[in-house]
């Protein structure tokens, strides 16, 4: 974990309230796992007190991205920093997702902004790169990585041309139906796809009902899942116990042994 100033090289707004920002951060680069984060000081002031997290959406060189949604204060002052100003970060922070698998089929889900750590996800699998196992099988297979974007409205679908670009199969679902699938995008899994063919791996990163829906389906086809759970954070290094959740065997925190679990990590009725 390092603590680093970051130059901002830019700060997009690439649709409704949704933002890109490239951050020239090498040694978080250098080490960073997709489904781990990024802590951010979004002013060089104590207000707001708290960093925010964000997961790390990619990585080229040296530098770093994150793609977030202005939804309150932090993200708000996030959104006007401009190229240039610096910002102190934190990271990489927590465990990411895994894979040690020989795996031929993985479906990725993403409910809205959900969708950011699944991009760097896919790369890494798509490209076969060795950084996300220790295991030689990710090199000799060509699995087919399936993503489903889920969203309310179809403004709100990002990234769908980037993981086709990577090789990725994209389905959609909006709530309101103005792309692909009407409904959740949890329910287009269930009825589309589970019945049909068993993936080897699930990766998942959304609101909290949709990952509920994704442990239940997960028990009921035995699945092998991992989930990106978005609480709340304090510290982000493990100390306060402020984002813990419950697992069969205790608590857990999300910062520090999460973000990504296995779905049978944890206690989801207590959520
Ligand atoms: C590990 C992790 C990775 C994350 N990655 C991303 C990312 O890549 N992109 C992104 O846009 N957001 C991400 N988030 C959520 C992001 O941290 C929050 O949206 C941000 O902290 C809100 O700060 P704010 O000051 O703008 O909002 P606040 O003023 O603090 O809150 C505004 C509203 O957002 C809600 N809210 C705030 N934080 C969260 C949260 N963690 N989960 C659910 N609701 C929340 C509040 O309840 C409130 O209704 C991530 C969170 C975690 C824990
Ligand atoms: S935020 Fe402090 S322990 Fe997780």
């Amino acid at each position: 974990m390092y603590q680093v100033i970051a130059e901002v090289l830019s700060n997009k707004n690439i649709t409704l309230n949704y933002f890109k920002i490239t951050l020239n951060a090498p040694e978080i680069c250098q080490d960073a796992q997709p489904g781990q984060f990024v802590h951010v000081k979004v002013t060089a002031g104590y207000a707001p007190l708290l960093r925010r997290p964000f997961s790390i959406h990619d990585t080229r060189d040296e530098n770093l991205e994150i793609l977030y949604q202005v939804v309150g204060e932090g993200t708000a002052f996030l959104s006007q920093k401009e190229k240039g100003e610096k910002l102190d970060l934190l990271g990489p922070l927590g465990q990411g997702f895994e894979s040690k698998e020989n795996f031929r089929k993985v479906i990725l889900v993403a409910g809205g902004i959900g969708v950011a750590p699944l991009y760097f996800l896919a790369k890494r699998l798509l490209n076969h790169d060795s950084k996300i196992s220790d295991q030689a099988p990710l090199k000799s297979c060509h699995p087919k990585i399936i993503v489903l974007l889920g969203a309310g409205i179809r403004k709100q679908i990002l990234c769908a041309q980037d993981f086709k670009n990577l090789g990725a199969t994209v389905k959609i679902a909006t709530e309101d139906g103005s792309w692909g699938y009407k409904g959740l995008v949890s329910d287009f899994l269930a009825e589309t796809l589970l019945p049909y063919s068993k993936p080897d791996l699930v990766f998942a990163c959304g609101p909290l009902p949709m990952l509920k829906k994704i442990a239940q389906l997960s028990r009921k086809y035995r699945l092998s899942s991992q989930v990106s759970l978005e609480q709340r954070m304090g510290c982000g290094i493990g100390a306060c116990l402020g984002c813990v959740v419950t697992s069969p065997e205790g608590y857990l925190r999300v910062c520090k042994d999460g973000p990504v679990f296995r779905v049978n990590q944890i206690l989801w009725e207590r959520l």
